[in-house]
């Protein structure tokens, strides 16, 4: 079966089996039949986090859980709640057309709202685990369903419950979002701050935060209709206060973001591209020109390609800053480690 349309970086891809599934009766039949032929199950959502390798041995899932929907809460807040499969950024403009804030600074980002929850995305300064009320998900063991509340995802960096060994059995089917009583923007975020400088935030509206993070992106990312990535494709590694100041010592200009304990987040972007590594390019893949985290799909590329490009990227900025980089995308049908 053929998976080279089913994912952002459009790489080409077979799987071994597939299957679509719209009711969780599907979704228990098709894990069913994954155990009986004894092969691996593998979900798979909107396909905008996830490197395939060129054979994907067992069987690729599909869920398809679709419908946006409202209730107001007696606190004054609404919920917004949307199945798994419904486009993160559709979920962010109905709620505005509804006269919602509290999405905004997630406009554009590719991907489904079960993916969304799984990785907890982020960006522009607010990140899902702020605005996720609860998700519903199937226990595939057991064929039970299960309400999560926030706490229960364990929610990280770019992580979640969902992402854990004992996470793995759960297949999300929806995800409410509380969005706030009393809404006031989020534009902590350098570029946005600029942006909105000297504006008092009763005069900025949902829409125009929205609207800047769309600018913002487009003036940074590719266009996904254009150029096949998966968004950032390092996660911004995380060092001790230790590394941290003797890097900052050493390159007074590197970005990082404090964390508790004196720990720090290091832009990614900036060690790639201090490593020279900006528009460095192969035949098959390359870091954009634009955003040095980005690696994206010249066109033909296989998740074997991207792999080995991305060790080679890898390895330079450990050799350059002694700083390891791990990748934000799932590998499905293969693995990170070489
Ligand atoms: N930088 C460089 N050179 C580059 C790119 C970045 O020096 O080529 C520096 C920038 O100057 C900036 C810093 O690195 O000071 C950080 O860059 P940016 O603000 O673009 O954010 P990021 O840390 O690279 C993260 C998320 C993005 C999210 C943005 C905005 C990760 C791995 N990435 O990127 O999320 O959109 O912040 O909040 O956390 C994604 O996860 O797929 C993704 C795109």
């Amino acid at each position: 079966y053929s998976l080279n349309d089913r994912t952002t970086f459009g790489v080409r891809a077979t799987a071994e089996a597939w299957t679509e599934a719209q009711t969780t009766g599907e979704l228990m039949e098709a894990v069913k039949t994954a155990k009986e032929r004894g092969w691996p199950l593998h979900i798979l959502g909107g396909g905008s986090n996830v490197i395939l390798m060129s054979r994907v041995p067992g069987l690729v899932l599909h869920p398809v859980f679709h419908g946006i929907r409202k209730e107001d809460e007696k606190d004054g807040s609404t919920l917004v709640i949307a199945g798994a499969s419904e486009a993160l950024d559709k979920l962010v403009r109905t709620s505005i057309e509804w006269g919602l804030g509290g999405l905004e600074n997630l406009a554009a980002i590719p991907g489904t709202v079960a993916g969304a929850v799984v990785q907890n995305a982020g960006a522009y300064g607010l990140e899902i685990a702020e605005r996720l009320a609860w998700c519903r998900a199937l226990n595939t063991e057991t064929g039970e369903e299960r309400v999560f509340t926030t706490e229960d995802c364990d929610f990280g960096y770019r992580s979640s419950f969902f992402k854990s060994d004992a996470g793995k059995p759960f297949i999300i089917l929806e995800a409410a979002f509380r969005l706030p009583v009393r809404w006031t923007p989020v534009i902590a975020y350098k570029e946005l701050a600029l942006a909105f400088e000297g504006m008092p935030s009763d005069a900025v509206a949902p829409a125009a935060v929205e609207a800047k993070v769309r600018e913002i992106r487009a003036a940074k990312l590719p266009d996904p209709r254009e150029t096949g990535s998966a968004g950032s494709f390092f996660k911004n590694p995380v060092v001790t206060k230790l590394k941290a100041r003797e890097l900052i010592t050493l390159h007074p200009s590197l970005v990082t973001y404090p964390l508790a304990g004196g720990r720090a987040k290091l832009a990614a972007g900036w060690l790639i591209d201090a490593a020279g590594l900006k528009g460095y390019a192969e035949e098959k893949v390359g870091i954009w020109p634009r955003h040095a985290l980005i690696l994206v799909n010249r066109g033909g590329a296989t998740g074997e390609d991207v792999l080995r490009f991305a060790h080679e990227v890898r390895d330079r900025v450990e050799r350059r800053f002694g700083v390891e980089l791990e990748p934000e995308p799932v590998i499905m049908g293969g693995s990170w480690d070489d």
